[in-house]
């Protein structure tokens, strides 16, 4: 989409200049002690089954009001949200540290997007209003189901966008992304997020959670997370308005044209960036004639790989953070086991007896058809393809049941046609990460099993439009 006027995109913090070291050194020494920097109030917490019902009718009410007020009113609320979160920085670096072993290059953008969140959804806001009838019924309460993998981004992205379009919200975080939705919820509330607006309700994925997600008063659900869960939540009530984003297998092809040297950089990060817990990770490369035979190339990707220090984000030197939980299932079998045919050319290995501190592999002679190149590992494992021809690896590249993200690395225009033309992805990369999408310049989201429900794109100008209407998309489950 054009540009919105008036929005730019928030900086990331300069870690060339060593007073940015310092103030990172220290919310990473404070990360590793129990102790925020921002006092959470326990209370905001829901986590009675026996209140629920109030709960729900509450936020719906405050919802209802909230609806009748007009988009400037709504985007003066989330201006003020973006210039809280910035003034936070800090506090929510440490808390992802602290919880989820994020690193701090991968935590400091993270807040650049949650703010970028904010005051672009308020431009949108702002523009709906001039759209008549755009928000004809606005959903009255909409629950926010993030993951804890980027646990600042998604979850305010989520609660934004439905504040942004005038609903209430209840904000469920994963488990394992508890205390930075509490830091989250905090900051907004200070920000002037009436509580009445926003409860934060702590479920676990049993019962209560599916009481909430089926409950008739829930006008729309948003949901990051796997296929399976949105299956779930579909089951749970079939009628449900669900705007999902769900799970991803991506591959990066890399041709003869290449800058290998680029190629390499933009394969470590997009692999092994959060470990590769992401949905937008690049599991997979595939190489395209003769780069597969290039000795130079592997070489320096190997080298690359293994030479990324593994460790707890608290230690300044840290590249690679732990993974959330031990692996089992099939991370496990992606980290531990190879398929006829295949070879370890970096073999990963866990490092202490925690079983979350993992060296990256990469695993080669990954052949069509296997399980490693049709399954999602959210792990520090990458496999490698070899392809005859461009065709051959987009035809590989569009065999998964996913679609969300898709890389090519390529100079020659012809071959960035061709593919551009043939891949099946809501996320298309030229010569660059796979990861890391940046508000209205590339907004967010997938097709195929990528997407159920309402697929508009996380910081895209259909984003809140895609929030007022619902719809069923082609592959539902
Ligand atoms: N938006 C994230 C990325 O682009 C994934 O959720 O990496």
């Amino acid at each position: 989409g054009a540009p919105t006027a008036g929005f730019v995109n928030a900086s990331d913090t300069d870690p060339s200049l060593e007073a940015n070291r310092t103030w990172g050194r220290k919310i990473l020494r404070r990360s590793a002690t129990s102790e925020l920097g921002i006092e959470t109030i326990d209370e905001a917490w829901v986590d009675d089954p026996g209140r629920l019902e109030e709960v729900v009718a509450g936020v719906a009410a405050a919802g209802v009001a909230w609806g009748r007020e007009d988009g400037a009113t709504r985007a003066e609320l989330l201006d003020l949200v973006g210039q809280g979160l910035a003034a936070h920085r800090a506090e929510l670096i440490e808390v992802m540290a602290s919880e989820t072993g994020k690193t701090i290059a991968e935590g400091d953008p993270e807040v650049s997007e949650a703010i970028d969140f904010a005051f672009y959804y308020a431009e949108q806001a702002r523009a709906l209003d001039r759209v008549e009838g755009a928000v004809a019924v606005p959903p009255r309460l909409t629950v926010v189901a993030p993951p804890w993998n980027f646990p600042v981004s998604i979850p305010v992205g989520g609660v934004l966008a439905a504040l942004a379009v005038g609903s209430g919200v209840i904000l469920k975080p994963a488990p394992q992304a508890h205390r930075s939705a509490a830091v989250i919820a905090e900051i907004l509330w200070k920000s002037g997020v009436p509580k009445s607006l926003l409860a934060l309700v702590d479920l676990d994925e049993g019962s209560l959670g599916r009481d909430l997600i089926a409950h008739p008063a829930v006008d729309r659900v948003i949901l990051t997370g796997s296929y399976d869960t949105a299956a779930l939540f579909r089951s749970w009530r079939p009628d449900l308005p669900l705007h999902a984003e769900t799970s991803g297998k991506n591959a990066i092809v890399v041709t003869p044209s290449a800058d290998l040297d680029l190629a390499v950089a933009d394969i470590v990060q997009s692999a092994f960036g959060h470990a590769g817990q992401k949905c937008s990770a690049a599991s997979l490369v595939i190489l395209v004639g003769s780069v597969a035979e290039s000795a130079r190339f592997r070489r320096q990707l190997v080298d690359a790989v293994s030479s990324l220090r593994v460790g707890y984000p608290d230690v300044p030197t840290t590249r690679m953070g732990p993974l959330i939980d031990p692996p089992t299932g099939k991370l496990e079998r992606g980290l531990r086991t190879l398929a006829d045919g295949e070879s370890w050319l970096l073999k990963p290995a866990a490092l202490d007896d925690t079983d979350v501190l993992w060296s990256p592999g990469i695993r080669d002679g990954v052949t069509p058809g296997s399980e490693f190149h049709l399954t999602e590992y959210f792990g520090p494992v990458l496999g490698i393809m070899h392809a005859s021809s461009l065709s051959e690896a987009i035809e590989w590249q569009n065999a998964v049941d996913y679609g969300l993200t898709a890389g090519l690395h390529a100079l020659d225009v012809d071959e960035i046609a061709t593919w551009s033309d043939a891949v099946q992805a809501g996320n298309l990369y030229v010569n660059r990460t796979t990861t890391g999408a940046i508000v209205q310049r590339q907004p967010f989201g997938g097709w195929k099993r990528s997407t159920v429900g309402t697929g508009a794109k996380a910081g895209g100008p259909n984003q809140l439009v895609g929030l007022t209407t619902w719809r069923r998309n082609n592959h539902e489950p």
